[in-house]
């Protein structure tokens, strides 16, 4: 079982930000990462559609013998994570915005956070505002778009470059200190961000607290793989493969299935 794959699924790309992470944090795990970018995005659908695409996702990765199972999706978190905790025996990670560390080191009492409409409207999302930022202004901005550019290879292009200008300014007028991003395609916006953004501004995403909690979660379980030999990688996609084999860059390949 300690041998066994970490499973990974997003609505697409973005979730090998996340990959990436637990890579350098684990590397002689396995991993099997599914990108579901032929229902891309999953940010505008309902709950109901996001729960069923959660479960297609988790049935896939339980067939191929995973042992954990994470979920690289903000907006399939915050919206199905309860209903596969309810109903797999598998422990599963999810990926919250970092608001907690934003809002407790903000000096200009003002963050942004940058997410998904089906991240922001979610139970789960006000909650952990609530609980950690009901003090500060927080400036919300959905990021209508953006995961559709970058899953068609545009994430440098005058299209991004314009909408990111738009969604950033209401932050800027509002003096964030810090920018919290809620969805896991954005961590490859970051050299666009920080051109962007005055330089004051952090950002903060949550990639590598996954990773320690993904560390974690296989501690306290023992399913850690102990084997000091270099893990197996396998990336799946449903749609074009182009796109993530660049963004994964030349040591991986990435494999069309069907599913
Ligand atoms: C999306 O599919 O709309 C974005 C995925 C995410 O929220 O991380």
């Amino acid at each position: 079982m300690k041998t066994n794959d970490i499973g990974i699924f997003d609505s697409g790309i973005g979730g090998t930000s996340i990959w990436t992470e637990i890579n350098t944090l684990l590397p002689n795990e396995n991993t099997i990462y599914l990108a579901d970018s032929k229902n891309a995005p999953y940010g505008p659908k309902g709950k109901e559609a996001i729960i069923n695409l959660s479960i297609k996702n988790t049935e896939y990765l339980i067939k191929q013998n995973c042992k954990l199972i994470v979920v690289a999706c903000n907006t399939a978190t915050t919206n199905a994570i309860d209903y596969l905790r309810a109903n797999y025996s598998l422990p599963f990670i999810g990926i919250e915005p970092a608001i907690k560390p934003a809002a407790l080191q903000t000096k200009t009492n003002s963050i942004g956070i940058l997410a998904t409409r089906g991240t922001l409207s979610s139970a789960l999302f006000s909650k952990t505002s609530t609980l950690f930022a009901s003090n500060i202004k927080v400036i919300e901005q959905h990021g209508d778009g953006i995961v559709e550019l970058i899953e068609n290879g545009k994430l440098f292009s005058d299209e991004m470059n314009s909408i990111l200008t738009g969604y950033l300014q209401p932050m800027i007028d509002a003096n964030i200190d810090y920018l919290v991003l809620g969805c896991t395609h954005y961590p490859y916006l970051m050299p666009l961000l920080i051109k962007l953004l005055p330089k004051h501004v952090k950002i903060i995403d949550s990639g590598a607290a996954v990773a320690r909690q993904t560390k974690s979660v296989l501690e306290q379980n023992d399913l850690l793989n102990s084997l000091h030999v270099k893990g197996e990688n396998t990336f799946f996609s449903n749609s074009n493969t182009e796109v993530m084999k660049s963004l994964l860059g030349t040591n991986y390949t990435v494999n069309y299935l069907d599913f």
